[in-house]
């Protein structure tokens, strides 16, 4: 008796033995639906990215259109190449790659990263073969996918120290490199504190000892380039970087495409090339895919496309500037609030706060139980906001609920307990 059987004594589900009507098992997943967090009323600070219901329609009906078809087969859907190829060409315009420069749309961020490491590993074992243990150096506040892909990948991961501003520190990472690094990162913007990375710093340095250098603009990616031409402060960290090798951006971000879809983009083709997987060894002859997956959704591909498309440079514009009126407003609020402080430089729409005489996390658990989804950081104990446009309606009510918690956890004492956990599964 397996453990879950002996401790479980709900029956197992069998497929239904006749099948039933769409129109009722729409009702009983909405019933499913109901405890989820309410993300359309802003409840949610991470998961889903809202722009406007317009925006969610076209990526819902291309989505639609597009989704029996598979981009394993380029082949038989041409259609589905040149949408990917337009989105990677776009993309790689955004980001100021140079001429020569490649890429490939990929399922998420987790992925795209996993192939940067993939590529990485492997031009290393042809450009650097004295290497045997390849080594892949990352700042403290990278996002754990590199650690993941190093880990399938037979690459060790190291973690450096951040600067007292929660940004990587290039001289204790230029101080970090061994015989055997071969890759050294930097996050435009790291996820635990919404800040840059000294992107240029650290490519001068990879560059220096011969590093392939990977930024990780899997948030940034397809908003900090309109936050620069809005006119906010957001330093080089693109593409356009000397020494940037590769770089991941995604889509199902703040790109606001369907789920499902990201982009690896290299600044030179032959590194893409070291992103491809070949067999021949089995009945069917030549297998070659240039991601991870084998069948890729057409659907997310296809929505991609079409929302890049919708938007375009003036839409992108008009979402980022209120975006950012509207983090702006966010952060007024918090910083208004006596008790808290925001950590670090929010470089786009990330806000990441805490407080120096109260448990932040007692805060997230009473903002909980009044129905705001908690998402929070450990080091320093945070609250975290990653913020789209479905937060700007709410943003009264949290942030009226916000000062309520704050007095209610100051009233007992600022430092107590909180059953609130710093974890993500
Ligand atoms: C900076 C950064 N990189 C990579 C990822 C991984 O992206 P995904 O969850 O799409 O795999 C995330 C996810 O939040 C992230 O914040």
């Amino acid at each position: 008796m397996s453990i879950q059987s002996a401790i479980s004594p709900v029956p197992r589900r069998a497929l239904p033995e006749q099948g039933n009507g769409w129109g009722q098992l729409k009702g009983i997943m909405r019933d499913y639906a109901q405890d989820d967090v309410d993300w359309r009323r802003g409840r949610s600070p991470l998961y889903v990215f809202f722009a406007d219901p317009e925006v969610l329609e076209v990526a819902r009906e291309a989505y639609a259109m597009f989704m029996s078809e598979n981009a394993l087969g380029p082949a038989a859907f041409p259609s589905l190449k040149r949408m990917e190829s337009e989105v990677v060409e776009m993309s790689l315009d955004l980001l100021h790659a140079p001429e020569g420069a490649a890429g490939s749309m990929t399922s998420g961020g987790t992925e795209s990263i996993f192939l940067a490491v993939k590529a990485a590993r492997d031009w290393a074992r042809a450009e650097r073969p004295e290497i045997t243990e390849p080594e892949l150096l990352l700042p403290y506040s990278a996002h754990p996918a590199f650690n993941k892909a190093a880990h399938y990948l037979g690459v060790k991961a190291r973690r450096v120290q951040l600067r007292a501003d929660f940004t990587a520190d290039p001289a204790a990472m230029a101080e970090g490199v061994t015989a055997s690094t071969i890759m050294m990162v930097g996050s435009a913007v790291a996820y635990p504190q919404g800040v840059f990375d000294p992107i240029e710093a650290l490519a001068a340095v990879a560059q220096e000892r011969g590093l392939w250098m990977h930024v990780d603009a899997c948030v940034g990616g397809y908003t900090a380039p309109f936050v620069a031409k809005l006119g906010y402060p957001v330093p080089a960290f693109d593409l356009g970087v000397p020494g940037v090798c590769s770089l991941s951006a995604d889509l199902h971000k703040y790109g606001f495409a369907a789920k499902g879809a990201s982009t690896i983009l290299y600044a030179e083709e032959r590194r893409h090339a070291f992103q491809f997987y070949e067999f021949t060894d089995w009945p069917k002859g030549l297998y070659r895919t240039p991601s991870f997956a084998g069948t890729r959704p057409g659907g997310a591909v296809a929505a991609a496309w079409a929302v890049l498309n919708h938007l375009g440079m003036d839409g992108y514009l008009r979402l980022n500037r209120q975006l950012m009126e509207m983090r702006d407003a966010y952060i007024a609020g918090i910083e208004a609030i006596p008790e808290l402080r925001i950590w670090g430089k929010p470089g786009i729409g990330i806000v990441t706060f805490g407080s120096n005489v109260l448990n932040i996390f007692a805060v997230a658990e009473r903002m909980a139980q009044r129905g705001w989804y908690p998402n929070v950081v450990a080091k320093p104990q945070a609250i975290h906001l990653m913020l789209s446009l479905a937060h700007e309606p709410a943003r009264g009510e949290y942030l009226e609920d916000l000062a309520a918690c704050v007095n209610d956890v100051m009233e007992l004492g600022g430092h107590i307990e909180s059953s609130i956990r710093p974890v993500t599964y």
